[in-house]
């Protein structure tokens, strides 16, 4: 049976690592695209080559990712700086990682017309909720 093939950019980080983990469980092939600016290779060290492949880049400057995206079924998409404070202090660095990284996600998905793409975004885009709950 053929196998499923996902990429997970991001795939170093916490959400993400632990996302490739449930994936590889589940029987795909993981292709992890980080550039380990805050994730850590020793969050994948227990998977072998033959189910998660690792590809360092920085998707915000790789505009050829086309590449590995060829004969995959799904992208996840978590590669991003999530801090909050830092992003207002300096948001033309959280712009060109976060924003220019996705386009460049983005675009290389439309190239090769992959039809599963799943973003993870911050709950933090829709503020503070104004009353509580409870
Ligand atoms: N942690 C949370 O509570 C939470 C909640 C909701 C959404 N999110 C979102 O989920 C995503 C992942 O969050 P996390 O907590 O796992 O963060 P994290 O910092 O652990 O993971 C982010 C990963 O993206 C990689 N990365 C960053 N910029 C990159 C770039 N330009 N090119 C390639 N790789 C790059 C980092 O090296 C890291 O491995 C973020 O977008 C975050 O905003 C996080």
């Amino acid at each position: 049976m053929k196998k499923i093939k996902s990429i997970v950019t991001g795939g170093a980080g916490f959400i993400g690592s632990n996302l490739v983990d449930k994936l590889v469980k589940k029987g795909h092939t993981v292709i992890v695209i980080d550039n380990f600016i805050s994730g850590k290779k020793s969050n994948l060290s227990h998977h072998s080559r033959k189910n998660v492949k690792i590809v360092k880049l920085d998707i915000s400057k790789d505009k050829n990712l086309s590449k590995y995206f060829r004969g995959v079924n799904y992208v996840f998409h978590l590669a991003g700086l999530a801090e909050i404070i830092p992003s207002i202090k300096d948001p033309a660095k959280y712009f060109i990682n976060n924003t220019l990284g996705t386009l460049n996600i983005l675009e290389a998905a439309k190239k090769v017309k992959i039809k599963k793409f799943i973003y993870v975004a911050s709950s933090s885009c829709y503020g503070k909720t104004k009353k509580n709950s409870n």
